[in-house]
């Protein structure tokens, strides 16, 4: 039988962030434009093999905002930079899965091909920009130079291009800031240049790996806003990286919680935020700041993330968990699935909250 979990999810976060209603917003299940289907990316050096992305799915639909979460060395960015095909191999290796964007197998795609799709049908938003932005170069230039390797049109008709797109980014006086170099702009304008980068080809899907982190809360807010806009406007996809549930409950249509390169649980941000079925999403929540808790100590969550070549066996959450019991450290969760897209690994907390009648599997070591 379900027992009722209500979580008392009251995040005051600092950004002044209109949430869009999330109705027309969401697209159904079987409208997937990015798959990714039994993901495995090991690391191989001395010493055993890091499981650093251990077989995850994740899709994404079209003008979806799906959200990525979770602590530091998960493996949110080397999932991304699978999808982008820039996964430095080796160290990397890809063991296992595939990934389908519109229905095409981007591991099968020579690096050529990538080249032709990256920017202009998927782009990718760093954290930090001047490591992606060429500090030799002005903004002009490198907007405009990944306009003209995608686009056959003139030199004079991209210029015109970036600076529409800098003025779309909210970039004042665009015709002349585009002239800067990156160290001449502020953190919060380098970050909308490279937003601007992002856009310059139209891509269905943008993957911003954790591009407000360096920023200030007001600017954080500031180009959390901006890309809601532009993604209502360019009618994209976003597949947000963050380990921000701030940030999360701000712009996510869906969520996947990442823990020790698997998916611990994904659902609808009602899901994740109204009724959590993940020892270790609970325990984010818990760690978050909320009015209620103000002037006491914040809750945070015993010991690390473990590294992915010394994953404990069994439930890999398991040296963390106050749920633990003794089959956690000997056999290994599967995703528990609770119905409408909301699916948990664990088996534990199924057994008294999953639906009536229905069973979740631990698979043997
Ligand atoms: N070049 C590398 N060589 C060996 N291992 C690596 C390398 N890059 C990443 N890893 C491993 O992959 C794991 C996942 O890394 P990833 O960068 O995806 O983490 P993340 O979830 O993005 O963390 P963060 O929030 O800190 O950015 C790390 O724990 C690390 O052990
Ligand atoms: S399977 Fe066990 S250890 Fe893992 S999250 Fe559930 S209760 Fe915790
Ligand atoms: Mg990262």
């Amino acid at each position: 039988m379900q027992a009722p979990f209500e979580y008392e999810y009251e995040y005051e976060h600092a950004y002044e962030y209109e949430k869009d209603s999330q109705e027309g917003l969401m697209t159904s299940a079987n409208e997937t434009l990015l798959s990714v289907d039994d993901l495995r990316i090991h690391f191989h050096g001395e010493g055993p093999v890091s499981l650093a992305v251990d077989g995850i799915d994740v899709t994404v639909g079209p003008r979806e905002t799906v959200c990525i979460v979770g602590e530091s060395g998960c493996g949110k960015t080397i999932t991304a930079l699978a999808i982008m095909g820039l996964l430095p191999q080796p160290p990397a290796q890809i063991a296992g899965g595939r990934i389908f964007f519109k229905g095409q197998s981007l591991l099968d795609k020579s690096e050529g091909e990538l080249r032709k799709l990256r920017g202009r049908e998927i782009a990718m938003i760093f954290q930090e920009p001047m490591t992606s932005l060429n500090p030799v170069f002005t903004i002009a230039d490198q907007i405009s130079e990944a306009i003209l390797a995608h686009e056959d049109i003139s030199e004079s008709e991209a210029l015109q291009r970036t600076t529409q797109l800098l003025q779309d980014v909210g970039i004042p006086d665009p015709e002349k800031r585009r002239n800067a170099y990156p160290h001449q702009l502020s953190g919060g304008q380098r970050q909308r240049a490279m937003i601007a980068m992002a856009l310059a080809c139209g891509p269905d899907l943008i993957i911003a790996d954790e591009p407000t982190t360096a920023l200030d809360v007001t600017v954080q807010a500031q180009i959390l806003n901006l890309l809601r806009d532009l993604q209502r406007k360019r009618h994209m996809a976003i597949q947000y990286i963050t380990h921000d549930l701030g940030v999360v409950s701000a712009i996510a249509d869906r969520v996947y919680v990442m823990y020790a390169g698997l998916i611990a649980e994904e659902g609808t941000t009602a899901h994740i935020f109204q009724s959590p079925r993940h020892p270790y999403t609970r325990a984010l929540l818990e760690s978050l700041p909320s009015r209620e808790k103000r002037g006491q100590r914040l809750y945070s969550i015993p010991g690390n993330v473990p590294h992915p070549a010394y994953k404990p066996q069994g439930c890999p959450f398991h040296p963390r968990c106050k749920y633990r019991q003794a089959k956690c450290p000997q056999f290994f969760p599967t995703l528990c699935d609770y119905g409408e897209g909301h699916r948990a690994r664990c088996p534990i907390l199924f057994e008294t909250e999953g639906p009536a009648g229905k069973t979740c599997e631990w698979k043997n070591l």
